[in-house]
């Protein structure tokens, strides 16, 4: 797939007011499914185009530059694609390049992750946390403002915790005999000796192992909890849509004849691009969503 950075700084002014139109979602790899699971479940009616940068994962360590650049081509990519709303499925990306993607798309709505740190401060009962998140998102000023505006001021010690092989070990299907997998168990040790009682999901690839934490969380017998952003950005896509009228009607659980952006005279409920595809992408994007779902790979 090629790619295009936007060739201008003037703002895009159009817009697709189209409730048809699909939603775009935009990760450095596979992470942002986790997001996409969430707006399937609420938003089953929607269509929904997803672009992986996988040429350049991770972006966690990553310059701010960098990931601004890469982050405003893949905008741009789902633009062309004719996105009635964008959600910038990535941390790191948005930590970097949300401000800059709202400034040059100023009509389209644009939805961006921050690790949900409010929650979790508001629930913990021990005033003693954990972010789990790229090295990009943990230094950004979008977390660091959630720090000051809610944990500060709520007396909690904010512990920020990142591991660089927990992305890749993610794309690569999570083996639970990697070296990465031990590390994790041993951190779970750790936090709760340091009495952490919520644990935050910061990375939109780390709820895929959220299962593996919890049986682990449950075999220790630790009293910790696990927050991720997934389920409300999801409601504030819904409201975004609802709000400007842009909800699809018709449910597309399964594939419907009509034309959709490549003239193409199937409508997927999810098509999913990848800058650097192969095989074994392809495998792990069916084993992180499931068989049942219908998905058009490219
Ligand atoms: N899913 C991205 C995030 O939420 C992963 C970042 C990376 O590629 O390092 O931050």
């Amino acid at each position: 797939m090629k790619q295009q950075a936007p060739t201008t700084s003037i703002p895009a002014v159009t817009t697709y007011q189209d409730r048809h139109a699909p939603i775009g979602l935009f990760d450095s790899g596979v992470g942002g499914l986790s997001v996409y699971k969430h707006l399937a479940q609420q938003l089953p009616a929607e269509r929904y185009v997803y672009y992986a940068d996988t040429l350049h994962v991770p972006y966690g360590n990553r310059d701010s530059q960098n990931i601004e650049a890469l982050t405003l081509i893949a905008v741009e990519w789902l633009y062309q694609q004719g996105c009635k709303l964008i959600v910038i499925a990535c941390n790191s990306a948005s930590a970097y390049a949300l401000d800059a993607a709202r400034r040059h798309y100023p009509l389209l709505p644009i939805v961006g992750l921050v690790p949900a740190l409010k929650p979790a401060v508001l629930a913990s009962k021990s005033g003693h946390v954990a972010v789990l998140a790229t090295k990009a998102t943990l230094n950004g000023t979008l977390l660091n403002q959630v720090i000051a505006d809610i944990a500060a001021p709520n007396h909690t010690l904010v512990t920020k915790y990142f591991d660089p092989e927990l992305v890749p070990w993610v794309e690569a299907g999570m083996p639970t005999t990697a070296e990465t997998a031990q590390r994790l168990r041993q951190q779970l040790g750790q936090f709760a000796d340091d009495k952490i009682d919520y644990l935050v999901l910061g990375c939109t690839h780390y709820p895929f192992f959220k299962d593996f934490l919890i049986h682990d969380i449950t075999a220790q017998r630790l009293s910790m909890h696990i927050v991720d952003s997934g389920y409300a950005i999801a409601a504030r896509v819904q409201y975004l849509l609802a709000e400007r009228d842009l909800l699809a009607e018709l449910p597309c659980l399964a594939p419907i004849e009509q034309k959709d952006v490549h003239n193409s005279h199937i409508v997927y409920p999810l098509t999913f691009y990848a800058s650097k595809y192969d095989n074994r992408l392809s495998c792990l994007v069916h084993r992180l969503l499931g068989s049942q779902i219908l998905i058009k790979l490219h």
